[in-house]
């Protein structure tokens, strides 16, 4: 079952995705923060698959308060001790589905998530969740890897990411991504795409599958199709090698009317006042 394949995946990678470079610099980190305008010191956002936290503790100064939720254990312990460690008290992590949000229509001002649809088999699921949480005018930002619309360069891609991370399900082309916000009801604010490097070893033994794929991998990445435009490796002389992909960031307004989602609003559930008030089982 793919829940199980992304339990072991970010149990493992827990501690080193928390301290991985790309992870947490500014083009894939900041840019992100940045695009929230409508964030006040007023707010609760959500951030959905928030793993070990890094955009929630990187809003967390802009909001009231800001709640992560992701289906990992480990990545949710480690947000909640680095958010002790920098003395962020408005942070709280709980346990949870992004296909099923344990809040009530409307009870958030804001969501965002990063690099979690692609490890979502029904994306779309994930993003009517997050307009349905939303309040109307509330915002939901989405960032996510992004395949190219070829079709044997995205097999090429999917494969490559696949033997690495077992858990991965399938990266989007920017129109499928943006498919998903319009599908859910939402209006789209702003897009663009933004190009990111990350260190190709750090990259590689952080998967799972990476130690043991290594050959496989370097082979297909030497074999890259004709037309791909995100998911290059650049190895110079001297250097470390580096792969070269581009995020796709969006920024959605819920409209007054609402959104698309069939699942009815969990219900007698709004937004936990401690980090232990949210669901735990599953
Ligand atoms: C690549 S990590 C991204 C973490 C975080 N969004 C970030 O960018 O720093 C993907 C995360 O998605 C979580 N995840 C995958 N499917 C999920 C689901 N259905 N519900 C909640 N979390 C999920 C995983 O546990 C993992 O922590």
């Amino acid at each position: 079952m793919h829940t199980d394949a992304i339990l072991k995946e970010f149990t493992r990678q827990s501690a080193a995705f928390n301290v991985a470079p790309v992870m947490r610099s500014a083009e894939t980190l900041q840019t992100i923060v940045d695009s929230m305008p409508a964030a006040s010191a007023s707010e609760t956002w959500l951030e959905v698959a928030c793993g070990p936290g890094l955009i929630s503790r990187a809003l967390a100064p802009r909001v009231r308060r800001i709640i992560g939720i992701d289906l990992t254990q480990a990545m949710l312990d480690l947000g909640r001790r680095e958010a002790a460690r920098a003395a962020i008290a408005n942070a709280g992590f709980i346990r949870g589905d992004a296909l099923q949000l344990p809040f009530a229509d409307g009870a958030l001002d804001g969501a965002v998530t990063r690099f979690s649809l692609h490890h979502i088999p029904v994306p779309g699921r994930c993003v009517a969740e997050m307009a349905r949480v939303v309040r109307p005018g509330g915002l939901v930002l989405v960032a996510d890897h992004v395949a190219t619309a070829d079709g044997p360069a995205a097999a090429w891609h999917q494969e490559i990411e696949r033997l690495r991370d077992p858990s991965h399900w399938a990266c989007l082309t920017p129109e499928a991504l943006r498919a998903t916000g319009e599908r859910a009801g939402l209006a789209l604010v702003s897009e663009s795409q933004i190009p990111f490097g990350m260190d190709y070893e750090e990259w590689l033994t952080r998967g799972t599958g990476g130690p043991q794929m290594r050959a496989l991998i370097d082979r297909l990445l030497a074999e890259r199709p004709a037309g791909v435009e995100s998911f290059r490796i650049r190895r110079a002389e001297g250097e470390p090698a580096t792969l070269h992909l581009r995020f796709w960031l969006s920024v959605w307004q819920r409209g007054a009317g609402g959104h698309s989602s069939d699942r009815p609003g969990a219900s007698g559930y709004t937004v936990p006042d401690e980090d232990e008030g949210g669901p735990r089982g599953k």
